[in-house]
């Protein structure tokens, strides 16, 4: 019998479907550099840092060697650049379907709720739709010294949320998050292909097939 007090969700690709628009712009990335990014070598970018999204898709072209420390740095700025573009016109209407009911179910139950995203954009995405009072705590990624699949990100949120991992349950997009949640001792919700998430402990299509019910 799960004993869920925590819910801690992903941001991109869970919260709203900013996920698309990191492929977009490291497609553009890649195009300016002459490697093809396609939606296949995008699936194992979501979750994890821009930096080594950058280093995967250098990997992919055969270039992993080709470009210095300080390149990569610009070239993963130049990345963002072209995300703040695609994320500047982003509102409350563009919160995915789900989201504010669970969120709301969650506080009258007196369910913590957290925040565990790799994006450092995180804190503008929420300001954004409108979100940013809406988690009882947020990872700062910048503390975090292994990037999902490893579970520090989770297990950094139920400790802020002052709760035991198994006690908490974690929602991700990502096959890499799925992992870190898994690796934390949490209950895991994978949102998206049943095909890419089938380790999480439980898949739905989006939040709206999720109840408070199938929390355990
Ligand atoms: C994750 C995304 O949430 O954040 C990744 O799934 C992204 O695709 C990572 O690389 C880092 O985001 P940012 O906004 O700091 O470049
Ligand atoms: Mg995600």
């Amino acid at each position: 019998m799960l004993n869920i007090k925590g819910v801690i969700f992903d941001l991109d690709g869970v919260i709203t479907d900013t996920a698309e628009f990191h492929f977009l712009a490291w497609k553009q990335l890649g195009e300016e550099l002459g490697i093809p990014v396609n939606k296949e070598l995008n699936e194992q970018l979501k979750g994890i840092s821009r930096i080594e999204s950058l280093e995967k898709i250098l990997e992919s072209g055969g270039r992993a060697g080709s470009y210095t420390a300080n390149e990569k740095i610009e070239l993963a700025a130049r990345k963002n650049g072209y995300y703040l573009r695609l994320i500047d016109s982003i509102t409350p209407s563009d919160i995915l379907p789900g989201v504010e009911a669970l969120l709301q179910e969650l506080r009258q139950a007196g369910i913590r709720t957290g925040l565990a995203s790799a994006s450092h954009n995180a804190p503008f995405i929420l300001d954004r739709l409108g979100l940013s009072h809406d988690f009882d705590i947020m990872v700062d990624p910048g503390e975090i010294g292994r990037g999902k699949p490893d579970p520090e990100i989770f297990l950094t949120a139920a400790h802020l949320l002052q709760l035991s991992p198994d006690n908490c349950m974690g929602i991700e997009d990502a096959a890499a998050g799925v992992e870190a949640i898994n690796r934390a001792g949490m209950h895991s919700i994978g949102v998206g292909d049943r095909a890419v998430l089938s380790h999480a402990n439980y898949v739905v299509e989006s939040l709206l097939g999720l109840r408070l019910q199938d929390l355990g």
